[in-house]
This record gives C-alpha cells, sequence and structure tokens, in this order.
C-alpha cells in the first residue's frame, strides 16, 4: 500500500477489501471517496476499474494525482452517491450507444461521514475543537438548497432545532439547547463553531464521564440535517442495489447508530428478514425475493490495535451483503428514514 501520506487513514481497510473480493471483478463504485484509501487499495488489490464519488469538489481535485497514477483505471465524480446510478451508467454507456441497462457493478463500498481533511480544515466549520464558519456542508453548496449549520441555527423555530438535534444527535437536552439558541441569537446571531459549542457546552454543564465534548451530539445532529445524510444513505444503498449483479458485494462502513440501523434494516428486509418498524414491508417481502444475502449477522468492529492507531475507527461498523438473482425492490421501498422537515 502506498498511503504513507495520506491525510486521511482508511477505517477497517483490510476487511472491507476482503468483503469486496476486488480480484474476482471488473467494476467497483466507491461511493465515498475521500482521501482515495479503499479505492487505491482495490486497484493495488486487482480491480480492474474503480468508479468513485465524493461530494466534496476538494476532495476530487485532490485525486488527481491517484487518477493519473491509475490511468484509465480510477474515474473520480463529483457528485452525491444518492445520484450514482445516473452517472454510473453513463460513463459505462460507449459514445453513441443508448444507455447501458441492467446491473454492471461488482462491488460498491460507503464509508459514510467526513474525512479527516473536513473535520481538519476549520474553515469547514465541522469541528468544535477548533473555530471556523459554522458551515458543514459537504460540498460546500447545493446542500439542502445550500443551507449552512449557521442559517439553520439562526433562523428555524425552536421546535424545529430541537427535533433536528433530538432526531439526528439523539441529544436528550435537545429542547433546553434549542431554547438556549434562540435566546442567545435574538441579540447577536450564530457564525463560529467554536461560539456554538460553548452555548452547548454552558447548557449540559460539566463534561460527562466518557469524556465526549458536549456538543458531539448536537454538531453531529446539525451536520447530518445540513447534507441530508441520512436520505442521502436510504437513495445510496437503494442505488448500489440496481447497480450490482447477481453476486456483487456491497460494503458499508457507519459511524454512529442511526446510520448503522438504516443499513441494518434495509439488508434485513432485503435479505427477506423481518426488519421492524416499516408500515409497507410485510406487502413487499410478500411480492418480491430477497435481493441480498446478509455476509455477517453481527457487524464487524475495528480491532483494539486499530481503534488505539486511529480513534476515528473507534465507533466503526462493517456491513456486507451479496446480490442476489432477483430484481431490485421497488424505488419506495419503506425504509422509515428518520427525517425533520425544515
Ligand atoms: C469517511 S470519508 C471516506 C474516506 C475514504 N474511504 C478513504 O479511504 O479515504 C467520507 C467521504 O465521503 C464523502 N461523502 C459523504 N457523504 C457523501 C454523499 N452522500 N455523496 C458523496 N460523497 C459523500 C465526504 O465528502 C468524504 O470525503
Amino acid at each position: 500500500m502506498s498511503l504513507e501520506r495520506a491525510p486521511h487513514i482508511p477505517v477497517l481497510l483490510g476487511p472491507v477489501i476482503e468483503a469486496l473480493s476486488p480480484a474476482s471483478g471488473a467494476l467497483f463504485i466507491d461511493a465515498t471517496f475521500g482521501a482515495g484509501g479503499y479505492s487505491t487499495a482495490m486497484l493495488e488489490a486487482g480491480a480492474k476499474r474503480v468508479l468513485a464519488f465524493d461530494r466534496d469538489p476538494s476532495a476530487v481535485e485532490a485525486a488527481r494525482p491517484l487518477c493519473q497514477r491509475f490511468a484509465n483505471r480510477l474515474i473520480v465524480i463529483n457528485a452525491p452517491f444518492s445520484r450514482m446510478e445516473e452517472f454510473a451508467r453513463i460513463e459505462e454507456t460507449p459514445q453513441g450507444q443508448p444507455p447501458v441497462e441492467g446491473p454492471f457493478a461488482d462491488g460498491v463500498v460507503l464509508d459514510l461521514g467526513v474525512s479527516s481533511m473536513q473535520l481538519d480544515q476549520a474553515d469547514r466549520g465541522f469541528s468544535f475543537q477548533t473555530d471556523g464558519p459554522l458551515d458543514m456542508r459537504m460540498s460546500q453548496a447545493g446542500d439542502h438548497a445550500g443551507r449552512s449549520a449557521a442559517h439553520l441555527v439562526n433562523t428555524l423555530a425552536a421546535e424545529t432545532l430541537a427535533d433536528i438535534l433530538y432526531t439526528y444527535g439523539e441529544e436528550k437536552k435537545s429542547r433546553w439547547i434549542a431554547n438556549a439558541i434562540v435566546k442567545r441569537r435574538a441579540e447577536r446571531p450564530f457564525e463560529r463553531t467554536l461560539d456554538l459549542a460553548s452555548l452547548i457546552a454552558r447548557v449540559l454543564g460539566p463534561r460527562k464521564a466518557d469524556g465526549r465534548h458536549q456538543a458531539t451530539r448536537s454538531f453531529q445532529a446539525l451536520r447530518i440535517a445540513v447534507n441530508d445524510e441520512l436520505g442521502e444513505l436510504a437513495r445510496g444503498l437503494a442505488a448500489a442495489e440496481r447497480l450490482l449483479k447477481p453476486g456483487g458485494r456491497l460494503a458499508v462502513v457507519t459511524f454512529h447508530s442511526l446510520e448503522d440501523r438504516l443499513v441494518k434494516r434495509f439488508l434485513a428486509a432485503r435479505a427477506g428478514k423481518q426488519a421492524g418498524g416499516s408500515r409497507h414491508l410485510p406487502e413487499v417481502q410478500a411480492i418480491a425475493r430477497p435481493s441480498f444475502q446478509i455476509v455477517n449477522q453481527r457487524p464487524l468492529s475495528a480491532d483494539e490495535q486499530e481503534c488505539a492507531d486511529n480513534p476515528r475507527a473507534r465507533s466503526s461498523k462493517l456491513r456486507v451483503g451479496v446480490r442476489t438473482e432477483a430484481p431490485p425492490w421497488p424505488p419506495d421501498t419503506d425504509l422509515e428514514v428518520p427525517q425533520v422537515e425544515f
């Protein structure tokens, strides 16, 4: 591996590559390119080609040297992975031919959340440790009508803000925080990450025994809202289902329980197992054949060594499914994605 200078250490790299088995297929999709750790490893392990996506233009810009190194074998597209099917079909269609139909991918991998580069750049506004503009937009542009975290914090009603903090951050004190935000912004709007983080810390009091910063949950919630991360995930999983050939592998690395629950439910439902919480699932399951087989019933986690080497790995979970011969399920199959309207 030639990742010594990569700014982002790929999480669960060995198990992900083993799950995808790149040498046994031709085309793999890396839906979350980041610093290209997975793409590089897949290509080095024998994948003929990798089609990669990242919604962050700076990740795509930084991919140029890798694209040169793997000339014609690596293509990196600046788009959200919810749209990977559309872009992948265009990319796979020879010039002048009608768009390719049916599945053609041997593997799809999603490594969710933000990269170390995004977290470390204070001016992206993801961090409550270093001061920066309260932004959090991964694409720095069009996410959720382009609304930044500051826009949400300074304009939404207290009730909606509290719903966001509770639903996307599982923050139990969401109402206290939302009310304090609304009171404070009447005097002076929030513009900086540390300003918001210190208000949340004041509302919640001293840190808990786990040592995590008091703003951890709220920042997670705002980031998910700004980037519509759960909606993206649901659409990305359905796109992967349509793109994967029979026998193709889906590998998803998650970093918090909301993401993991969604992936778990998706795979359980598609594997024909009752995944609780979905209104229409029994009706769909009655007519649709299982489109995935689950590889590991329990998700894989990073071992002690990896967690010691890379603290980001601590909360990671890997779930893997193998695509069956069955057709993809209807696109509107209800996944019960937690959503706050705003
Ligand atoms: C955890 S990093 C991926 C790291 C990568 N596996 C590596 O080894 O370098 C997540 C990346 O996915 C991107 N991302 C997150 N959500 C996305 C989405 N919905 N569509 C496209 N890219 C997304 C982020 O911009 C970020 O660069």
